[in-house]
Parts: C-alpha cells; sequence; structure tokens
C-alpha cells in the first residue's frame, strides 16, 4: 500500500541566478541582453513563490566579486537594480511582499543605498513573503564583519569571550532573523555556491538546473521545488526530517 504524505515545502529558497551571459552569447548578443531577460525570470519567480506561499525568497543579484567585471556591465546591473525598484517596489508592496537587502553597503554610492533603503523602509510592516536582495553581497565578507563587530564588543568590556557562539554569529550576519535557506538553487549547469549564504548553507539542499537563468521560467522553479521535497534532510542525525513518500 502507499501512503501519501505532503512534500515539505520550503520555507527558504534561495537562487544563484546564473548563466545571464551564456545565454545571450549564444545568441551574438552582448551580455547585457542577458541580464535584462534575466529580469523577466526574476519576476516570475518572485510573482510563483509569493502564489505557492514561500516566506523567504533570496536572490544573488550582485557579488562582492562582480566588481571584477567590465565598468560597462557593473554600470547595467546596478541600473537593472534602480529600475527593479523604481518599477516594481509598488506592485511588491501591494503583494504584502517585504523587501530586506543583505550585502556590504559601505561602498555604494548614496543614490542606490537610497533607494534600497526606501525599498526596506516602505516594505517594512508586509506580511507576506520576505524577498531578500543579496547585493554587493559576499559570505566571507559578511561572516568577518559579523565576527569583527563581536569581538569589537568583546574588547570594549560589552560581553564575554564565551559570548562568541555559533548563535551570536548568526545573529550579527546580514540574515540575522531570516532563517537558514532550505533549499539553494543554481541555474546554468555551474555547481559551486559562489562565496553565497556559506554560513547559512550548512545542511541547505543544493540543487543545479542545466537552464540558463533566462530560460528558466515558472515550470523550471516548480520542477526543482519538487526535487527538493524527494530529498530526506537529516541535519547529521539519522532520521529523515522530513520524509515524502513512504510506501
Ligand atoms: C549571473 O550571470 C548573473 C548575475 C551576475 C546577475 C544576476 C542579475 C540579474 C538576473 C538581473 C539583475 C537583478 C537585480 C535585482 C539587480 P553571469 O553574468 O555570471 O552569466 P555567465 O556565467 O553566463 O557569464
Amino acid at each position: 500500500m502507499t501512503t501519501f504524505v505532503s512534500p515539505a515545502a520550503p520555507e527558504h529558497v534561495a537562487i544563484i541566478m546564473d548563466g545571464n551571459g551564456r545565454w545571450a552569447n549564444e545568441r551574438g548578443m552582448p551580455r547585457t541582453f542577458g541580464h535584462k531577460q534575466g529580469m523577466e525570470s526574476l519576476h516570475s519567480v518572485v510573482r510563483t513563490a509569493g502564489d505557492i506561499g514561500i516566506k523567504y525568497l533570496t536572490l544573488f543579484a550582485f557579488s562582492s566579486e562582480n566588481w571584477r567585471r567590465p565598468e560597462t556591465e557593473i554600470i547595467d546591473l546596478f541600473g537593472l537594480l534602480k529600475t527593479f525598484v523604481r518599477r516594481d517596489l509598488a506592485d511588491l508592496h501591494a503583494r504584502n511582499v517585504r523587501v530586506r537587502v543583505i550585502g556590504e553597503r559601505s561602498n555604494l554610492k548614496s543614490d542606490i543605498l537610497g533607494l534600497l533603503i526606501e525599498a526596506e523602509e516602505k516594505t517594512k510592516n508586509n506580511s507576506g513573503m520576505t524577498l531578500v536582495i543579496a547585493f554587493n553581497y559576499g559570505a566571507r565578507d559578511e561572516i568577518t564583519r559579523a565576527v569583527a563587530s563581536l569581538v569589537r564588543d568583546v574588547q570594549a568590556g560589552l560581553l564575554p569571550a564565551s559570548a562568541i557562539t555559533d548563535d551570536a554569529i548568526s545573529a550579527r550576519l546580514d540574515t540575522a532573523g531570516i532563517p537558514d535557506p532550505d533549499v539553494i538553487i543554481r541555474t546554468s549547469g555551474e555547481e559551486r555556491l559562489s562565496n553565497f549564504l556559506l554560513w547559512q548553507a550548512a545542511y541547505s539542499e543544493l540543487i543545479f538546473v542545466p537552464e540558463y537563468w533566462p530560460d528558466f521560467g515558472k515550470e523550471n522553479f516548480l520542477a526543482a521545488l519538487s526535487q527538493y521535497s524527494s530529498r530526506n534532510r537529516r541535519f547529521g542525525g539519522l532520521k529523515p526530517a522530513a520524509s515524502v513518500a513512504g510506501s
């Protein structure tokens, strides 16, 4: 007899949106065209995630290593973020989405910083999905900033050294208060984390899909989530924390 147990839906999905450049190159187009097309996938995934009740969706939009790209491409990516906030903020707000931005802010220009703060402020009381935008984000940088801030407090005598714990570090990461991702999806066939959520990914399921990000639509997203729901998560123990179907 087959028993059906509902697939455990992930609470937090994180995505490395990779392959925009290759998608464009294969079409004889500039890389910026790939990023523009990638915005379409972004819209579709944000909408779908909200519709199916995902509580947290984190998107890797610009890494601290992306500064190594040509200036024109950097300007383009910053432009897309600005357009996204300017055009889509009202819609996200109307759909009760809360926006949170993670990453280093100190080297961002005031116009972009202002927009990011505006997005967070306007939506901070929303109770629907939290859309986490990782912008100018690198996990090693994030962990270093968190540990440095703890050490500063210890040196100032505000905390004992014994206060440097796993939980204390988590509480000082940019993602403080956000549960660790259940699943991290990376598009384009590359199979690595590329300095994304390294601390938070300790027990995340990793799903690598071959599609380039501009080709990643609703169906691909749902298929990846279905792949996630067939995994057994044991968190270092012996029993699955959530199983999908038994027979
Ligand atoms: C990776 O593709 C993608 C990025 C570095 C940026 C992702 C950005 C977007 C989808 C649009 C911008 C979104 C916001 C919210 C700003 P790649 O360029 O590394 O592709 P490649 O590996 O094929 O070269």
